[in-house]
């Protein structure tokens, strides 16, 4: 049995919002168990199941009053275990229980003040002076209060804003209390969790180790695992996981492109071959990169020719290990939810860049993803708690085809070795300067300039090197980073005189969309 169906949880009902993995992290933070569930799958559920303690309904795009669109299955709602309505999920309740839901005449979209009438569990200590400051996302309202069901709080455009009947046990919101613009909203579903379904906190690092080592040893049995180690925090953490589940059992092979950032390979293997003893498969494989990737400038072809070549690798050296039955991956929970076979919710596809992804099919091997029920942060906890350090687990994202994506045009040995060192003095300085923390993603690219310059008194006529550092939540969106004058005249400085090949700094100021992260 696994572990997570003997735990206490909270059940997410999920109607297809932005929103709804906001619930389900909110939820683990506060220490609790909990998974998503797609509407569309909910039978399953219908009957009571005692480990499900509460249930969220998430928000959604459809509306209650089309009903056909909305084949809701409302023995949910019978359980007797408390259940909370979050937007879409407080018209459902209300609809359910015999109140009315309409089109708003007053859209309300963004921030808004909600007025208290009544005490509650759920908003304790959420209002200060009665009133607070909520994110609402919605264009329909609950416009009949449902049969003995008391009104908690207003806003001017949703009278029904927050609602309950305590003997049910049933609450609805109209707005949002998971996103960060919803003042103390975190504390709506602390009181939910705690007051209301009476958990107690059963989801932490160290549970969450145990658990998964011992599944990870339970499916392997005596088969022996492979794992394509890249250094990155997700195929870190599952690299040690496996390694303390299985020990020998797994073989990690770790491919040097040549693309990598400086000293990264000198760091992955002392890391893992000599401080954790990890059976570990190096391959360097620099110059066959190099000789496949001449005169190639097209970013579509670079990144083919290292996906190509990457995959064939791999496969050689995983080839020569005997009775190998798996392949670790660090799929994590917003990938399973992205390409739908979590929740059945329509939403977009797996990002292209897990590399791995066609082999197993390839080479007939299972698949072993221990972390796809985490999220980012919850990985990163997890790496702590296995003993990896703070720097792999705290590094920026970094993408499959390398320093080849940050470096336009074509690709040379001398490129390499001035790109890597001008990153590294940036990487160097963001972390002196206590920055690196606060900024999501950082680097340094080569662009295929060359401008003139003075040094002394001698021209120069030297590659221009482009600085980018962004803050975003998940990759999709971001921001650049505002740094101050005084950093950015010291890094110009110490890559300019410290690096040849490099007498002009520049930094991007676009944001994504319309920019991407990277250059290609
Ligand atoms: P873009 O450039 O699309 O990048 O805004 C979004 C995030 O994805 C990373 N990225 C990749 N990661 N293989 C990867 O593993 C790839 O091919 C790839 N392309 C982009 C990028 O670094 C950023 O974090």
């Amino acid at each position: 049995m696994r572990l997570e169906d003997t735990l206490n949880k909270i059940l997410i009902v999920d109607f297809g919002s932005q929103f709804t993995q906001l619930i389900a992290r909110k939820i683990r933070e506060l220490g609790i168990y909990c998974e998503i569930v797609s509407h569309k799958k909910i039978e399953k559920f219908t009957k009571f199941e005692k480990n499900i303690k509460g249930i969220v309904l998430s928000g959604g795009p459809l509306n209650v009053y089309e009903s056909k669109k909305v084949k809701f299955n409302n023995k949910i709602l019978k359980l007797g275990v408390p259940v909370l309505g979050i937007c879409f999920g407080h018209q459902i309740i209300s609809k359910a229980m015999g109140g009315s839901v309409r089109s708003s005449k007053h859209r309300e979209f963004g921030l808004a003040e909600v007025k208290e009438s009544k005490k509650s569990k759920l908003t304790k200590n959420f209002f200060s002076k009665g009133k607070n400051n909520v994110w609402m996302s919605h264009a329909d309202q609950v416009t009949k209060l449902p049969k003995n069901f008391k009104i908690i709080a207003q806003s001017i455009n949703s009278k029904m804003c927050i609602i309950e009947n305590v003997e049910k046990k049933m609450f609805g919101i109209q707005f949002h209390p998971e996103v960060s613009h919803t003042i103390k909203g975190k504390l709506i579903l602390k009181n939910f969790i705690f007051s209301i379904c009476k958990l107690t906190k059963n989801w932490s690092s160290r549970d969450q180790k145990k658990k998964l080592i011992n599944e990870v040893r339970n499916s392997v049995g005596n088969s022996k695992v492979i794992c394509a180690l890249s250094g990155g925090v997700d195929s870190s953490v599952v690299a040690k996981l496996l390694s303390n589940a299985i020990g020998k059992k797994l073989t990690c092979i770790f491919v040097n492109t040549g693309l990598l950032r400086k000293d990264e390979e000198k760091q992955v293997v002392n890391t893992f071959k000599k401080r954790f003893k990890i059976n570990l498969i190096y391959v360097n494989a620099e110059n066959l990169f190099l000789s496949k990737l001449k005169n190639v400038s097209d970013p579509e072809k670079k990144r083919k020719i290292i996906g190509n070549l990457f995959i064939k690798i791999f496969e050689k050296y995983a080839n020569k290990i005997e009775n190998v039955k798996f392949l670790a991956q660090g799929t994590l929970y917003p990938d399973l939810i992205e390409s739908k076979s979590v929740t059945g919710s329509q939403t977009s596809k797996i990002k292209s860049h897990h590399n791995v992804g066609g082999l197993p099919k390839k080479m007939k091997l299972k698949l072993i993803e221990p972390l796809k029920y985490l999220f980012k942060d919850e990985v990163r906890k997890l790496g702590l708690e296995l003993g990896l350090s703070n720097e792999i687990i705290s590094r920026h994202p970094f993408p499959g085809p390398g320093l080849a994506i940050r470096m336009p045009g074509i690709i040379t040995k001398e490129k390499i070795k001035i790109l890597k060192e001008a990153d590294n003095y940036f990487i160097k300085s963001l972390k002196d300067n206590n920055l690196y923390d606060k900024i999501w993603q950082a680097y340094a690219a080569l662009l295929p300039v060359k401008t003139v310059g003075v040094m002394g008194d001698n021209r120069t006529y030297e590659y221009l090197c482009l600085l980018r550092a962004i803050t975003s939540e998940d990759g999709m969106t971001a921001d650049f980073f505002q740094f101050n004058k005084s950093f950015m005249q010291s890094i110009s400085n110490q890559i300019v005189n410290n690096i040849r090949g490099i007498n002009r700094v520049v930094y991007d100021v676009t944001s994504k969309p319309p920019s991407t992260i990277e250059l290609e």
